[in-house]
């Protein structure tokens, strides 16, 4: 099993939509997957399903019951652990969570016993211990940018911080993939910061602005489900692809 945790400190950046829709690429491919609601937010869980929830992400953390009893079917070999908006997750992580270094771990290795080929965490737009510990439990990070954010300098940051990650918890997480969503095509430092970034051993994937991205989480569709033919579902496709095919599997070097 392949577990990528999909983030970024800012929020906005096309995260929640890439988890869901790269999951859907992966799960047409044939894969199983299981997609992990780690936003205390809870909008990939409110994208996919709108009715009332009776278990929680949260709820397995706290109970460390078979993980069966916390996933909701979602499409054929797609799966979700959700979380609600307003319900115990936040909590959790603010209080509990900083002494129980082995949740997302413990997560992992459940999905793993249950035969999924990937597991998908969507975070929050933040580095606290709630997305640290789902980083560290994760064999690679992708990082979401969208062209504003775009900048050598973010990047680099951002890096800095995944070593502090990869060295206090023991963890061998890479990054060698960004993922540009909404790209605006008249952005123009954008070709300068493509070619920097691949210099760095960094592959820049992008998802070309669509509305029709926006538009499918109203109808609780993917975008392979709502705009089969788009652009924006063949980079969702060839995202998957690259996360399956790999390419080069570098750690930065420090
Ligand atoms: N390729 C795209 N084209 C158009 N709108 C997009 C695209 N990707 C994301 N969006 C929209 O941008 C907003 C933020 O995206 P979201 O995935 O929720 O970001 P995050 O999870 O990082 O906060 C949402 O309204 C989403 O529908
Ligand atoms: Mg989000």
């Amino acid at each position: 099993m392949k577990t990528l945790a999909i983030g970024n400190e800012k929020g906005g950046v096309g995260k929640t939509s890439t988890a869901g829709n790269l999951s859907y690429a992966l799960m047409l491919q044939g894969y199983r997957v299981l997609m992990v609601d780690n936003d205390p937010q809870g909008s990939l869980t409110d994208w996919y399903h709108k009715e009332d929830l009776s278990f929680e992400l949260a709820d397995f953390f706290s109970s460390r019951d078979n993980l069966s009893n916390f996933i909701l079917p979602i499409r054929e070999r797609l799966d979700l652990v959700p979380t609600a908006k307003g319900g115990d997750l936040r909590e959790y992580a603010e209080t509990k969570l900083y002494r129980d270094r082995f949740a997302h771990l413990d997560l992992v290795k459940a999905a793993e016993l249950l035969r999924y080929d990937f597991l998908i965490f969507d975070l929050n737009p933040n580095l606290s211990t709630l997305e640290r510990s789902a980083i560290a439990a994760s064999n690679e990070i992708l990082l979401a940018l969208e062209p504003e954010y775009f900048a050598y300098e973010g990047v680099h940051g951002f890096i800095k911080q995944l070593h502090r990650i990869r060295e206090e918890n023991r963890s061998d997480v890479i990054l060698n993939k960004i993922v540009l969503s909404n790209k605006n095509e008249s952005f123009r430092g954008h070709k300068y910061y493509t070619d920097q970034l691949s210099k760095q051993d960094l592959t820049v994937y992008q998802i070309p602005q669509d509305r029709k991205v926006a538009e499918c989480l109203e109808v609780s569709q993917s975008i392979h489900e709502y705009a089969p033919k788009s652009k924006a579902a063949a980079a969702y496709n060839n995202l998957a692809k690259g996360l399956v095919y790999g390419r080069k599997e570098t750690v930065q070097s420090r």
